[in-house]
């Protein structure tokens, strides 16, 4: 027996799940999924059978047969959750287990209709990366184990529902004022990315196989904000083969989505942050587009190897970013990244095991020590590895390896051995151990040079001894050339200059969240008073993590402040997703 992934008891020496049947209902007012999972085996098997379950109520499980299968719910582990343990009689099939979900679970956000832009329905969205699909169903909860899966969702009648799957069909409920919705998914996928979202939703076709996903009352705004995205398929298919996944359609959720982007399979889940009214977000959608090849086709054996996922799909994503808008575009988007880069290494000064890409992470939640680490530092490796060879020699061994590995799953070492396979002595020539196994940035680092940049960073870093750009040159820039503006301007700043930003930019009343966090961050930092309204409505409205964690961390700096910062924390903690509360204690702490 052996255990293969430390955030699983999945086990390699019992059967594998070969498919999944969820047939559940939602109900908003207990907030509870009710219902059965049947997981079918890939062959008749017998003994015991291992489960990842969390906060899960265990009602029966039968087999094919009809026949009690004896189960026994293990001790609840903080991180892993609870093993479902099963004893299955010989030539067992498949199993149907009757269960209910908590309504804590840790991959579903149930949200008040106060919470939803409409106002008049609720809500529902699940959110299973890295380890919480065991949360929502029982299954083997590691992407050793792919399954394809079908599944029906039944709703009070005026909500709909998407899947990370294709939709099949529609039909009456079981109880008046209820409706069964049908959804499939044939290609094999890891359960983190099984995903479901519910509430008062309507789509706009963008293209031929892009569709978005929203509330009324955002949709026409969502469908303005990603009408490329049909042109980004495109983009992606030239770069990295055909699309495998048929569809592209996108979800926008409330704004209490933890994340930018979650790569659903055929429903990428989106922050509505990125509807800023000027196009300039949707760099999010081409890396959760990028993940149709990276991570969703290709994935990390499990999150030890999680740069496998997010560092080849940062490249990837910086790599469609050139091909649609050219190099200096790509330069931006490299030294934005380089700046998150440094806030990661500086936030692991004293824990440099978390800077490493292959990770050792037994007894280690992996949503604390999610970073930008596997995502910047991943794919400065994957550019290294393209310089050694030229990217002709790259593109060309990229396509082998998704040939090789699509629809599996892939460890650090494994990828490892198909580089020298495939590009003997390049692993040695670019010192592969140091970049995977030692932490910090290597020596080696590719540099992203552009004078344009170089010239953007040196006005920036003038800025405490008088010089401003002119106004002709600012109407030249850009959303990301004032980003990297900010992002370079000396901190803190004294308050006249701080004037002077937000008279000539816009800043404080910027649509552009990336701009505007960036800007709230300078000014609550350096303690200018006039921003703090602002700061308390996006800390109380958004619940994106990226914008909570250097928020409160610039309110938590100064004493002035940190009253300031837990007294919004206590308003706002009720409405935000348990991951989010959880990054925002840990920053107060
Ligand atoms: N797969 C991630 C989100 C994720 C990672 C969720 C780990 C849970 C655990 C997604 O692709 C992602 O990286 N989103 C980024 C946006 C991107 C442009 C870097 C985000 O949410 O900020
Ligand atoms: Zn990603």
């Amino acid at each position: 027996m052996a255990r293969r992934d430390p955030h699983s008891y999945y086990d390699d020496a019992q059967p594998r799940t070969a498919s999944l049947e969820l047939r559940v209902e939602a109900d908003f007012d207990r907030r509870v999924l009710e219902g059965e999972a049947t997981l079918t085996l890939a062959a008749p098997g017998s003994g015991p059978f291992d489960l990842d379950a969390k906060a899960l109520e265990i009602a029966s499980v039968r087999d094919a047969e009809g026949r009690a299968v004896p189960f026994e719910l293990g001790a609840t582990d903080p991180i892993l959750g609870e093993r479902l343990w099963l004893q299955l009689a010989p030539g067992t099939r498949a199993v149907t287990i009757a269960y209910r979900t908590s309504p804590d679970a840790a991959a579903l956000q149930w949200l008040a209709p106060e919470q939803t832009r409409g106002g008049r329905h609720p809500f529902l969205f699940s959110q299973c990366q890295a380890i919480h699909a065991r949360s929502m169903v029982p299954v083997q909860d590691t992407p050793f184990v792919r399954i394809p899966y079908v599944a029906e969702v039944t709703l009070p009648e005026p909500l709909s529902a998407v899947m990370s799957a294709g939709p099949g069909g529609t039909r009456p409920g079981p109880r008046p004022g209820t409706r069964t919705l049908r959804f499939e998914m044939p290609q094999p996928i890891p359960p983190y990315l099984l995903a479901l979202a519910a509430g008062h939703l309507e789509s706009r076709d963008l293209g031929p196989r892009t569709r978005v996903w929203a509330e009324p009352e955002t949709v026409e705004a969502a469908a303005w904000e990603f009408a490329e995205v049909e042109d980004h398929v495109r983009t992606a298919e030239g770069l990295f083969g055909p699309y495998d996944w048929d569809r592209y359609d996108m979800l926008v959720l409330p704004p209490s989505f933890p994340y930018g982007g979650m790569e659903n399979p055929r429903m990428t889940f989106l922050t509505p942050t990125l509807l800023a009214g000027d196009r300039s977000l949707v760099d999010v959608v081409a890396h959760e587009l990028a993940h149709s090849w990276t991570g969703n086709l290709v994935t990390n054996a499990n999150m030890e190897h999680f740069w496998l996922n997010e560092g080849f799909t940062v490249y990837a994503e910086r790599r469609i970013l050139e091909a649609l808008h050219g190099p200096e575009a790509a330069a931006r988007g490299w030294a934005i990244g380089q700046r998150a880069l440094d806030d990661a290494l500086a936030r692991f000064a004293d824990k440099p095991d978390h800077t490493k890409l292959r990770t050792e992470l037994a007894g280690v939640d992996p949503d604390d020590v999610f970073s930008q680490i596997p995502y910047e530092k991943g794919a400065r490796f994957v550019v290294l590895l393209e310089r050694a060879v030229g990217r002709a020699r790259f593109d060309a061994f990229l396509r082998a390896y998704m040939a090789r590995f699509r629809f599996g799953a892939l460890t650090t070492e494994e990828f490892l051995a198909f580089l020298e396979e495939q590009l003997p002595g390049v692993a040695a020539q670019v010192d592969a151990r140091a970049w995977l196994y030692e932490p910090g940035i290597p020596a080696n680092a590719p540099r992203f040079e552009s004078a344009a940049l170089q010239d953007l960073e040196a006005r920036a870093a003038g800025f405490a001894s008088g010089v401003r750009p002119s106004a002709e040159e600012i109407r030249s820039w850009s959303p990301t050339h004032l980003m990297v503006y900010l992002q370079k301007l000396p901190r803190p700043l004294d308050h006249d200059g701080l004037r002077w930003l937000d008279a000539t930019f816009g800043l404080t009343r910027s649509t552009n969240y990336e701009i505007l966090v960036e800007w709230l961050v300078i000014a609550a930092g350096s303690g200018y008073e006039p921003v703090f309204p602002r700061v308390r409505e996006v800390l109380t409205s958004v619940g994106r993590m990226k914008y909570l964690r250097p928020l409160y961390t610039a309110l938590a700096k100064n004493d002035a402040t940190r009253e300031l910062a837990r007294a919004i924390f206590a308003e706002a903690a009720p409405g935000y997703h348990q991951l989010s509360r959880r990054v925002v204690q840990s920053v107060l702490a």
